[in-house]
């Protein structure tokens, strides 16, 4: 019974619907038509962000902010039946994406989506954001999925996630990224400087001289990202068998075609301690202004 008196109210609304962008021929129905029957729901949506659409003039949804998202309703109304209107939260992620871009697409924030591994994962835009709520899902959303990645970082020595000073989306962009791994550059968009630099400035130079696999490799060929048991999140246990992955005649893993680096004079006895330690004497190895060999 109330169907039919909401459909009666609906069916009026639809034949008032003015005539613009041809939407009674794509069965367009207007917002109004909806509230009819969606009213809480519809009016709480209406105060979001998204609710702007409603009565922005500029992007062609005046009056029919639903069915930008929704598609057009006439046959869903008509029937009152789920079958005939996009969910989103029972569409396969493709159709969700297609969706939602229509209107985000030439972001530059998005810039990777299409190839990035979320897209490929079918892991769509409604996966993260609650577009009825004001909010989007909180961040801690990686953690349901990546729970081995959340793992890494109560490693003894990691970026202190647990105490928010480090996010996932400081270093990643949720939406995909030209660089591997869903990388963010410095900045926001497009450019291949490890996102690492945003907050470890010190690290970027321009140097005089500089340590070469900072700029080839990346940060990621001497430290653990996501947390390590080694001090200082490096790759090794010990300084020296990182350094000699490179720096030295043996071929090693990282280094099958012999040598990569130089190798240290012979003045470095490897057999006393001293020499054990490099960066006690190599202090600045990401790169120094006054020394070749990054002693100062
Ligand atoms: C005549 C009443 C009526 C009108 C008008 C109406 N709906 Fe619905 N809508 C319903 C009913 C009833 C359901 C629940 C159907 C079910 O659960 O089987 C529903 C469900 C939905 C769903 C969820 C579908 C699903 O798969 O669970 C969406 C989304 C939706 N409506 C959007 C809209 C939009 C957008 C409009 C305006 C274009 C609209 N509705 C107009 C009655 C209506
Ligand atoms: C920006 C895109 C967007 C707009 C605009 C939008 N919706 Fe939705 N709607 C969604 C998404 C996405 C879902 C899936 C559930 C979720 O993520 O909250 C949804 C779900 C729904 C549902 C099903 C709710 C449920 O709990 O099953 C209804 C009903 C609905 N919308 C009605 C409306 C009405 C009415 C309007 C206009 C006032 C509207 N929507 C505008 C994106 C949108
Ligand atoms: C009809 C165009 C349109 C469609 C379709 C659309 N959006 Fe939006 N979206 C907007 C506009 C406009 C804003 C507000 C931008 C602003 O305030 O600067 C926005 C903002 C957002 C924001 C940012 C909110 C914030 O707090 O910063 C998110 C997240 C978002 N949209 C997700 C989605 C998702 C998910 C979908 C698909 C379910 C979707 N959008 C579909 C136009 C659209
Ligand atoms: C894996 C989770 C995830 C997916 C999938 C996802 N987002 Fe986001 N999105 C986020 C997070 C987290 C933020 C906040 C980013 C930040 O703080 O830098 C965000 C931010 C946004 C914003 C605000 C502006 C910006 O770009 O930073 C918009 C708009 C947006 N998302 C739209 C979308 C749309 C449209 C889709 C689907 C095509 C989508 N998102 C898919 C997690 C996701
Ligand atoms: C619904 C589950 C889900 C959620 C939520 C989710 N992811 Fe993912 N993520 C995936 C899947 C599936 C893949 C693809 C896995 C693969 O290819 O092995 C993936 C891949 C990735 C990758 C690898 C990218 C690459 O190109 O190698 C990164 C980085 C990532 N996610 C970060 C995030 C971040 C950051 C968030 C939170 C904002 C998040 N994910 C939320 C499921 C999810
Ligand atoms: C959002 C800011 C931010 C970003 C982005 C960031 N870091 Fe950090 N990093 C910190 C802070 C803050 C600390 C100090 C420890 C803490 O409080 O988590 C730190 C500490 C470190 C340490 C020292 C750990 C120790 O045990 O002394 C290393 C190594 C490091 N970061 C490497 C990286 C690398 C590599 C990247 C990029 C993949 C990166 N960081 C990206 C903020 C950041
Ligand atoms: C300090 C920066 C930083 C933070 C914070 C960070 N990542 Fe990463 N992540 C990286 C880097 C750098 C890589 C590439 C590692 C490589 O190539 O060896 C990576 C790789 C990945 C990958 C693909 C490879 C893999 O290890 O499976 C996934 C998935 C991922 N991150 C998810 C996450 C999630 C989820 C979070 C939050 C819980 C997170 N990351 C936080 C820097 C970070
Ligand atoms: C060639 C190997 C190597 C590369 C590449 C490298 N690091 Fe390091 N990093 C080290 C070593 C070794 C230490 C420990 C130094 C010590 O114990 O005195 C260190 C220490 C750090 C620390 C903590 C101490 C400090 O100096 O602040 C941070 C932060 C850091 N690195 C960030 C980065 C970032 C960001 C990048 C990429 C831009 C990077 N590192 C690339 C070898 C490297
Ligand atoms: C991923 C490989 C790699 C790692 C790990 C690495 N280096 Fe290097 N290093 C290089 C390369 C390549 C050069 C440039 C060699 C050249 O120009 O002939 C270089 C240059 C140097 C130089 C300058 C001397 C010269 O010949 O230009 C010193 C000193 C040095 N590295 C010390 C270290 C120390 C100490 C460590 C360990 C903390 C280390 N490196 C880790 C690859 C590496
Ligand atoms: C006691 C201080 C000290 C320690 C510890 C030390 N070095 Fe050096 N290293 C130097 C000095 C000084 C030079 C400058 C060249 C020279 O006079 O031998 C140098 C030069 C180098 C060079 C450049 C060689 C060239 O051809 O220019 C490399 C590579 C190097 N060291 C690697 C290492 C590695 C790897 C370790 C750790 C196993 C290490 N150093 C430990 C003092 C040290």
């Amino acid at each position: 019974m109330r169907y039919l008196v909401a459909f009666a109210l609906f069916a009026s609304l639809a034949a008032a619907a003015p005539k613009k962008k041809n939407w009674e021929a794509g069965g367009y129905v207007g917002t109004e038509a909806c509230l009819a029957c969606h009213e809480d729901m519809g009016k709480a949506f209406l105060k979001t962000r998204h609710g702007g659409i409603e009565k922005d003039t500029g992007r062609g949804w005046k009056d029919y902010s639903c069915e930008s998202c929704h598609g057009p309703g006439l046959k869903h109304g008509e029937a009152a039946e789920a079958k005939f209107i996009l969910n989103h939260a029972k569409a396969p992620a493709k159709e969700v994406d297609a969706s939602c871009l229509t209107c985000h697409k030439n972001q530059a924030t998005h810039a990777g989506r299409i190839h990035g591994s979320h897209s490929a994962g079918q892991v769509s835009c409604v996966n993260c954001h609650s577009v009825h709520h004001e909010k989007p899902k909180p961040a801690s959303t990686c953690s349901s999925c990546h729970t081995d990645v959340v793992a890494q970082f109560l490693r003894p020595h990691a970026h202190r996630m647990t105490q928010g000073t480090v996010g996932c989306v400081d270093c990643h962009n949720p939406h995909g990224s030209l660089q591997a791994a869903g990388l963010r550059g410095t900045a926001r968009t497009r450019n291949n400087e490890p996102g690492c630099l945003n907050c470890h400035a010190d690290k970027r130079g321009p140097f005089a001289f500089e340590h070469a696999p900072m700029r080839l490799e990346g940060c990621g060929s001497c430290h653990e990202p996501h947390g390590s048991a080694n001090p200082r999140m490096l790759n090794r246990a010990e300084v020296l068998n990182l350094c000699l992955e490179c720096h030295s005649n043996l071929p090693a893993p990282s280094n099958r075609t012999g040598t990569l680096g130089s190798v240290a004079t012979g003045a470095h006895d490897l057999r006393l301690p001293i020499y054990r330690n490099c960066t006690s004497c190599h202090t600045k190895i990401h790169g120094s202004h006054v020394n070749r060999d990054f002693l100062r």
